[in-house]
């Protein structure tokens, strides 16, 4: 299936039968660019060198989706999936290989959210933003929270095929782990829900990453109470202020703290920021940190108490005082940014931190360091119950690099800096796999090869055991049975599984 301009030309005569003119954007029309760019989050997936879809379609039912896919076999065209644009490698908007041909199914105006609390459920279109979901259920009640990442901007379609980890993960798991439900649109067209795509589909969708399986129009998600009011905390320290000695400590508390404690690390500009979400009131905290972790002098004037709602401003913003309409606001300030995620088992040495530190965190390029704590719930869940097999882990080292000015030096420098740091951690991180969170998502970990007309099982294992370990066979078994002749396929897209 490699398309030429003639079945571009025909795919979009196939649309128009089916989906209204307007909502078909190619090159030449007004508005492409616009379209193309209203949720392109990496400026680096959009330099020149990378190839743009031929065609965009701003679909707004299930039926465009439908329509498109069928069309898009029809016609050799394949389809990628945009929901929110946060791919890290832009893999929803464009590619790496210089000749393809493909379409971009945006999604952003699928986006419906019916929130139900005498159930304690809510249906969500892929193409709300987390912060529009998290928005809705607490202003149908305050006691309902939702387990998702903490930028308000994240599409639902892709966040929640990778998985969805946040604020709420030590307590309820991933965003995935409290999905119920969900509305596919496989390689057939058809639209299938739960019982009608079957469990090992339905299985892969949760976590295996979205692009391969087809369009998950919709998820029916469980909500998760959360108290009137919870805590959070910043607490920064400079390397003078002991920065180092807490980290140390860190390691130790975090993955064993109470399940309503969620405690990470932010490392960035020579500070080592301890941000902190409570679900209870500011006099437990203040015991809870006392009993576990002292050393970080927390006090009773650290915390500021508010709606769960509120905290999902403050863990994005860093400040509570912006009204939480701030949370459907769709757009984000666009930058350059290149990001790393690896694992951690055992705690990493003192001394390790300290070299690390020493080397790259004093650089004026380097990365912001996210250390994200699992445990608690996280660790009770088996790694194969869903796609995501990283629960025993003790957190979560995220590098993200991100920068302004355009430029080949910088570009160079911010990477170099990446793989430097990224090889002095290997000693200390998981191996064998090394493991990555999918929706880190990095090309550097390896990109996917054709054998004949297919992905290549074997060269995809590569990058495919880093994100999914063992449960990355069962992915690509999911995949022959649904999508065997692989058109929904991209650099890093599930293979079918060869014969035995
Ligand atoms: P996008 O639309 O780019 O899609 C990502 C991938 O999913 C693509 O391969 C796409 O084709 C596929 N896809 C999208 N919609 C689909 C659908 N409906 N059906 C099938 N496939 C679909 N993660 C996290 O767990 N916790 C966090 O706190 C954060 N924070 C964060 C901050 C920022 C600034 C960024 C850029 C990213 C994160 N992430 C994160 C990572 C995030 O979860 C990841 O990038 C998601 O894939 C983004 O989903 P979008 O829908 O926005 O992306």
């Amino acid at each position: 299936l490699s398309s030429a301009s003639s079945d571009v030309d025909a795919f979009i005569g196939c649309l128009s039968t089916a989906i209204p003119s307007n909502l078909v954007k190619t090159p030449g029309t007004n508005s492409y660019s616009e379209l193309l760019m209203s949720s392109v989050q990496n400026l680096r997936a959009v330099l020149p060198g990378t190839t743009m879809p031929v065609v965009i379609i701003a679909v707004t039912e299930p039926a465009h989706v439908q329509a498109t896919v069928v069309c898009g076999r029809r016609h050799s065209v394949r389809i990628r999936t945009r929901s929110g644009g946060h791919d890290y490698e832009g893999l929803s908007y464009a590619s790496i290989h210089p000749r393809e041909h493909f379409a971009v199914l945006d999604l952003a105006e699928l986006r419906a959210i019916h929130i139900n609390t005498t159930r304690s459920e809510a249906w969500v279109e892929s193409g709300a933003t987390i912060g529009e979901l998290y928005y809705a259920v607490a202003s149908a009640n305050q006691t309902f929270g939702f387990p998702a990442g903490n930028c308000p901007t994240l599409g639902v379609g892709g966040h929640l095929s990778g998985g969805g980890f946040g604020a709420l993960s030590r307590k309820y798991g991933l965003s995935v782990d409290n999905v119920i439900d969900a509305v596919v649109v496989d390689a057939e067209g058809r639209l299938l829900n739960r019982s009608t795509m079957g469990e090992d589909l339905f299985w892969a969708i949760r976590g295996g990453g979205g692009e391969s399986f087809g369009v998950v129009v919709s998820w029916k998600v469980r909500l998760v109470p959360v108290p009137e009011t919870v805590t959070v905390f910043r607490i920064s320290r400079s390397r003078k202020q002991s920065a180092i000695d807490l980290i140390n400590k860190w390691q130790l508390v975090a993955p064993v703290l109470p399940r309503d404690l969620y405690l990470r690390v932010l490392v960035q500009n020579k500070q080592a920021a301890f941000i902190a979400l409570f679900l209870g009131q500011c006099g437990r905290l203040v015991d809870t940190m006392r009993r576990y972790f002292f050393e970080l002098g927390m006090t009773q004037q650290d915390c500021q108490e508010m709606s769960w709602v509120q905290s999902t401003v403050f863990g994005y913003f860093d400040t509570a005082s912006l009204p939480t309409e701030v949370l459907l606001n769709r757009t984000r300030t666009k930058d350059f940014f290149k990001a790393k995620s690896d694992h951690v088992c055992q705690l990493m040495p003192r001394k390790a931190w300290e070299s690390i530190w020493d080397k790259w965190l004093d650089k004026p390029e380097a990365a912001a360091v996210n250390l994200d704590p699992y445990g608690g719930f996280m660790r009770t869940i088996s790694p194969s119950e869903t796609p995501f097999p990283h629960r025993n882990y003790l957190y979560q080292l995220h590098l993200l690099s991100s920068w302004f000015e355009n430029g080949t030096e910088t570009l160079e420098k911010r990477l170099s800096w990446m793989r430097g740091v990224y090889e002095d951690l290997t000693p200390y991180v998981s191996n064998n796999p090394r493991a990555v969170y999918v929706n880190c998502r990095d090309l550097d970990l390896g990109t996917n090869e054709l054998e004949g007309n297919v992905t290549s099982y074997e060269k995809a294992k590569v990058w495919g055991e880093k994100y999914f370990k063992g449960n990355f066979e069962r992915l690509a078994a999911v995949k022959s049975k649904v999508d065997p002749e692989d058109f929904f396929r991209n650099e890093q897209s599930i293979p079918p599984l060869p014969a035995a």
